[in-house]
């Protein structure tokens, strides 16, 4: 079994973007910008921001962070985002999600120039996506398809059951697991949670996606011998032995599941590293113009 190292994989991934980054700035070009704007005190979603104005500094890249309360009005929201469109000096950015209740999230995703949205969510890039067309991945599905291009991991022919229909991940994973190219040329099912039969197909894929958030979901019997597993799962599950209080759980169980599987990710250090890669190269794409 080989263990899938998203950890060290996004580490080099990240040194190739600053040496990337280097040459930029010695040839007189502006170093990339990322802003992110961050919605209320959620801690998920302040430690994914914290880790992504991390990863521009190990990148080399500029970061804003614009911070705003949970009250923050539909209307504030758009203006800022105007502002970001308008703003040469930013080459991307991303809207962290969730958004309180009161925000259509929607509305505010389609306000987001195309040209930066470097979370790859406005319909703009995910309609390119499904077409093939030059856009920018959202950053899971990018990161999962990296990790199993660098470890040459086969896909063509092969079956790729896809755990969860999210925009975020279940749906663009497919669409990029099913396309012409290589990682890709996948025979693709998704499965969700009116699918009757999940176990007996499950146990027909070479290759399992899990992206459902329901930790342990993936079980040793639904799992075929030399089957590769790709857990996106991240669910937080309290651990009081922990400084946090917590732990994250994938969607697989992994002490039973990785004795006969071909290749894992682990959770953490699986999938989770290498989604702010992802985000780190589509500003870099988008700084260089060469997406729009
Ligand atoms: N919330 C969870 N994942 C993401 C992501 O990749 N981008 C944004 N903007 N919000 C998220």
């Amino acid at each position: 079994m080989q263990l899938i190292d998203g950890k060290a994989t996004a580490a080099a991934i990240k040194q190739e973007i600053a040496e990337e980054v280097k040459a930029r700035v010695e040839r007189g070009e502006k170093r990339p910008h990322l802003a992110a704007v961050l919605v209320g005190h959620d801690g998920g979603s302040e430690t994914y921001v914290a880790h992504k104005v991390k990863a521009c500094e190990e990148c080399g890249f500029d970061s804003t962070l614009i911070r705003r309360e949970a009250d923050v009005t539909q209307e504030e929201l758009l203006q800022i985002v105007a502002e970001l469109n308008s703003n040469p000096e930013i080459d991307g950015y991303i809207v962290q999600l969730p958004l309180p209740k009161h925000i259509d999230e929607q509305a505010i995703i389609r306000a987001i120039d195309p040209s930066k949205d470097v979370d790859g969510f406005h319909p703009v890039n995910v309609g390119r996506m499904s077409l093939g067309l030059p856009c920018f991945l959202s950053a899971t599905p990018a990161g999962i398809l990296e990790l199993m291009r660098r470890y040459e991991i086969p896909t063509r022919g092969k079956h790729c059951v896809v755990l969860g229909r999210s925009n975020i991940v279940g749906k663009p994973v497919a669409t990029l697991m099913m396309q012409k190219g290589e990682p890709g040329n996948a025979t693709v099912t998704v499965c969700h949670s009116a699918t009757p039969n999940i176990k007996e197909i499950c146990k027909t894929a070479d290759i399992i996606i899990a992206a459902l958030g329901q930790p342990g979901f993936v079980t040793a019997d639904m799992v075929k011998p030399g089957a590769v597993i790709i857990d996106v799962g991240t669910t937080r599950v309290s651990d009081p032995t922990k400084k946090s209080g917590f732990r994250l759980s994938g969607d697989v169980d992994f002490e039973n599941v990785s004795p006969l599987c071909s290749a894992i990710t682990p959770v953490p250090g699986g999938v989770g590293p290498m989604t702010i890669c992802s985000l780190m190269r589509n500003t870099l794409l988008a700084a260089e113009g060469k997406v729009y």
